[in-house]
């Protein structure tokens, strides 16, 4: 079967716990398609060429350690904005989305830009104060100078960066169904979105 779930969405709205949880349950491969271009950007702060460093990229072997720190987000975000960075990553996307067993891909353009037609759309969202709250939590365990200011302020340059790019910027494809997560518990989101992507399974079979 070939079945894809497209997940947008801004910084720390919770759509990569939402999409790991999704693809365990229904058996289907998943993209981080962030941690690429986290990848990516480490590669640039360590004085390489981004277009030299996705060519030698091996996409199973992307060691997600240090790929989460306030100066790699933001040097992702940066190298998002490089149209040839992009394409040079979209075939490797559209492949992964089209794999047999279904796929659930994360990223800011996979519903508008890599995968138009993809059977499910979910754009997942949250209150600022929510997500660097999350981020907070998840971040201060292993970094104790981290304030939730520095935080807070990372997430809102990085979020106005990510939706005003002339490339794919963030954006919800209008055929994406919304999911707030302000004020739901992940299980709550996750049983949500499971709702929605059993209905869409069940109309294409
Ligand atoms: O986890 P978080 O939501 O903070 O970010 P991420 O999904 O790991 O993505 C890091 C950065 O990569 C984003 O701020 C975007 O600039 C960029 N990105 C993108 O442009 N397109 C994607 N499909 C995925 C990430």
């Amino acid at each position: 079967m070939k079945f894809t779930v497209a997940i947008d969405g801004p910084a720390a709205s919770g759509k990569g716990t939402i999409s790991r949880k999704l693809s365990e349950y229904f058996g289907f491969s998943y993209l981080d398609t962030g941690l690429i271009y986290r990848f990516i950007g480490l590669k640039v702060l360590s004085g390489f060429d981004p277009l030299e460093a996705i060519e030698k990229l091996n996409y199973h072997e992307i060691e997600v350690d240090g790929l989460r720190t306030e100066a790699v987000s933001k040097a992702a975000s940066q190298v998002a904005s490089d149209r040839q960075v992009r394409d040079a990553l979209v075939e490797y996307q559209r492949n992964f989305s089209r794999r047999c067993g279904g796929a659930v891909l994360d990223g800011r353009d996979i519903g508008t830009v890599i995968c138009p037609n993809a059977e499910v759309k979910l754009y997942i969202t949250a209150s600022e104060e929510i997500r660097a709250a999350r981020r907070f939590q998840e971040l201060s365990i292993k970094d104790k100078d981290l304030t939730i200011e520095s935080l807070i302020s990372e997430l809102r340059a990085r979020d106005l960066a990510d939706r005003e790019r002339k490339v794919s910027p963030l954006l919800k494809a209008e055929d994406a169904v919304l999911l707030d997560t302000t004020e739901l518990s992940i299980d709550a989101s996750v049983a949500l979105a499971v709702n929605t992507i059993s209905k869409a399974i069940r109309l294409s079979t």
